[in-house]
């Protein structure tokens, strides 16, 4: 295994019952500092020349927006997407942190589908395969850096 890869599964902390009771959380603030999914995004957009777009909770975002709601391995949720932030025909790559469930990641290829782009890949640092989430993304490839059982 890449020792980078080592690396980051050693950093990250598992804290049990949070936010719920029963749910084996994976920390990954001891790694980089808050905001999970946006860590990763922003320099990957900038690596491959992409825009970055953030998809939001409820309220976050000041502007004009759609919404997806979903449903999360602890109730559900939602997330919306800044209307003209992206075109119909882009290409989008959807980053987070962790796939759990998959709705996460469903719900945003969900709004990026809706206004016409083509969701190429789907990437996190951490997957719960024991969750299925994958068999959530219609095949779209999913790319994982560790698998935490
Ligand atoms: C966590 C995590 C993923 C999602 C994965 O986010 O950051 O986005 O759960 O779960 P799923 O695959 O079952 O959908 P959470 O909704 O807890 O909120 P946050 O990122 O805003 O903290
Ligand atoms: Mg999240």
């Amino acid at each position: 295994q890449d020792p980078r890869i080592h690396g980051i599964q050693t950093k990250i902390r598992v804290v049990p019952d949070f936010p719920r009771e029963g749910i084996m959380f994976q920390d990954i603030t001891t790694h980089c500092i808050e905001a999970r999914g946006f860590i990763f995004g922003p320099p990957i957009a900038l690596a491959i020349g992409a825009k970055f777009v953030p998809l939001r909770k409820p309220k976050k975002l000041p502007g004009e927006v759609i919404k997806e709601e979903y449903v999360l391995e602890y109730g559900s949720d939602c997330l919306e997407m800044h209307v003209g932030a992206v075109h119909s025909g882009e290409r989008a790559l959807v980053v987070d942190d962790l796939i759990a469930t998959g709705g996460t990641l469903r719900a945003a290829m969900n709004l990026l589908e809706r206004v016409g782009a083509e969701v190429v890949e789907c990437a996190c640092v951490i997957e719960l395969p024991d969750l299925k989430g994958r068999e959530r993304l219609n095949g779209k490839p999913l790319y994982v850096l560790v698998e935490s059982h």
